[in-house]
């Protein structure tokens, strides 16, 4: 008769347990009854790195890697990134429904309104280096904000909670804008509320001497896009972040520069930066299958290759990678593109990269858009923290209102020393 439990034997003491089986888990928490005598601290699960650890329960994001399928709160991502804006979609992974379309005026216009960033935040930019990382530039200024917002720590306050998100959304272009210009060393463009939030976007990086800056629609719509499939991944390193420093209860500008913190490395979200790197570094066509030999003896990783969750395409790269051709027909072909498109093709036959199932990911083809867009490799991970914002908010939300959270502490298992004597400074060897 099939029942919805586990039944453990524990082979050290015979002793046999019956665990409650929900959605398909256990409880780690039903592990601690196991216990070889009264004194043990009673069975815990290891998993470094959370590989096969549920640390939630969320309603947010869907992912089925095996089958390569995304979806935002039961939307396709395929759907969303022809049909819908990106404004859209962050009301819908923050509010659980697609808005009406009063709700979404309101959206946008509270959104439009907060994207100005105090003048003492653009002092704080100029004080960095001229050739500061613009990530790093970013990560500091988020956390900035939250000294201009102390209100922000009542995070227990549902209002309120929704006016810091209104203003993360709001100031990161602009927050990111800067620290563009700032290292390029052309002065800072305010705002421009008349155009769309990727328009905008274009406007504070690009405008000159012009009176007013028309963004190109074909790039100023990629660039919506693009925003739309970065928007959320369910519980990666980052948004795992935000949750994590956001269960201190700390104000949101804290979590969210810890998230992008987690975002900036090569592994996560600086993977498009460093796909670029790749791809010049390989140069040529001709240069492709020595360096897959490089990346299946371990000397290096392709980058933008292989995903803890997906084992198959990265629907995210499918969208993509037809998006870059229509970036080409606008502002010409990134030459790049030849060298991407072979080296996938190589790899997807490759026995190594068939085995592990490395495919594509949403970082192979990206940087690729954004350079052609003329946007420099170093602004790539700031545009993913663009576009992941609505997701960290939506995780941070959840988190916060769901009662099974609390505080995140990890346990260990400890294999260090014990009852040492200190020994004085003179004396060791
Ligand atoms: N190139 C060559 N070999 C690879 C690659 C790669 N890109 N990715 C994984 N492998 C191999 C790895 O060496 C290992 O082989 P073996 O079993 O012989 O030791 C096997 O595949 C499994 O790798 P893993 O490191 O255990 O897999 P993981 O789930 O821990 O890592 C990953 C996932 C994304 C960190 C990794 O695939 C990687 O480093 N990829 C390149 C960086 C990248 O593109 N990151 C962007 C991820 S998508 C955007 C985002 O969500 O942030």
């Amino acid at each position: 008769m099939p029942k919805d439990s586990l039944t453990v034997t524990d082979n050290r003491t015979g002793q046999t347990y019956e665990l409650p089986v929900e959605n398909g888990t256990i409880k780690a928490m039903d592990l601690r009854q196991i216990k070889v005598s009264d004194d043990d601290f009673g069975m815990m699960s290891y998993d470094p790195a959370y590989k096969n650890t549920a640390s939630t329960k969320s309603k947010v994001t869907f992912i089925d890697g095996d089958k390569g399928i995304l979806k935002y709160r039961g939307y396709s991502i395929e759907d969303l990134a022809e049909k819908a804006s990106f404004l859209e979609v962050a009301y819908l992974l923050i509010h659980g429904e697609l808005p009406t379309a009063t709700q979404l005026e309101d959206w946008r216009h509270n959104i439009t309104y907060h994207t100005l960033v105090h003048e003492n935040i653009r002092e704080l930019i100029d004080a960095f280096r001229y050739d500061a990382h613009p990530m790093g530039t970013l990560v500091s200024t988020v956390g900035a904000l939250s000294t201009f917002y102390p209100d922000a720590k009542a995070v227990n306050d549902p209002e309120n909670r929704r006016l810091q998100m209104y203003r993360l959304i709001a100031k990161i272009p602009t927050l990111s804008a800067y620290a563009y210009r700032h290292r390029r060393g052309i002065p800072y463009v305010y705002p421009d509320n008349d155009l769309s939030y990727a328009g905008n976007f274009l406007n504070m990086m690009f405008k000159m001497t012009e009176p007013k800056y028309k963004p190109n629609p074909v790039l100023e719509k990629a660039l919506d896009v693009l925003f739309i499939l970065h928007a959320d991944h369910e519980q990666n390193c980052s948004a795992s972040t935000m949750r994590q420093v956001g269960s201190s209860h700390v104000d949101p500008y804290s979590a969210l520069a810890a998230a992008c913190a987690a975002l900036y490395g090569p592994l996560h979200g600086g993977a498009n930066e460093a796909v670029l790197r790749m791809l010049r570094e390989i140069g040529s066509v001709k240069n492709i299958p020595a360096a897959i030999d490089k990346a299946k003896n371990g000397e290096f990783r392709l980058m933008g290759f292989g995903h803890r969750v997906y084992k198959n395409y990265d629907p995210r790269a499918k969208i993509i990678k037809g998006l870059a051709y229509e970036v080409f027909d606008e502002v010409g072909k990134n030459p790049l593109i030849d060298i991407a498109v072979e080296l996938e093709e190589i790899a997807l036959e490759d026995d190594y990269f068939v085995e592990r199932k490395l495919y594509p990911n949403v970082d192979f083809y990206s940087g690729i858009i954004y350079q052609a867009m003329g946007i420099p490799m170093d602004m790539f991970p700031v545009l993913f923290a663009i576009g992941r914002t609505p997701g960290w908010l939506a995780q941070w939300e959840e988190m916060l209102t769901d009662p099974e959270q609390k505080i995140a502490r990890p346990r260990q298992v400890y294999l260090g020393e014990m009852g040492r004597e200190y020994v004085p400074i003179d004396q060791r060897k």
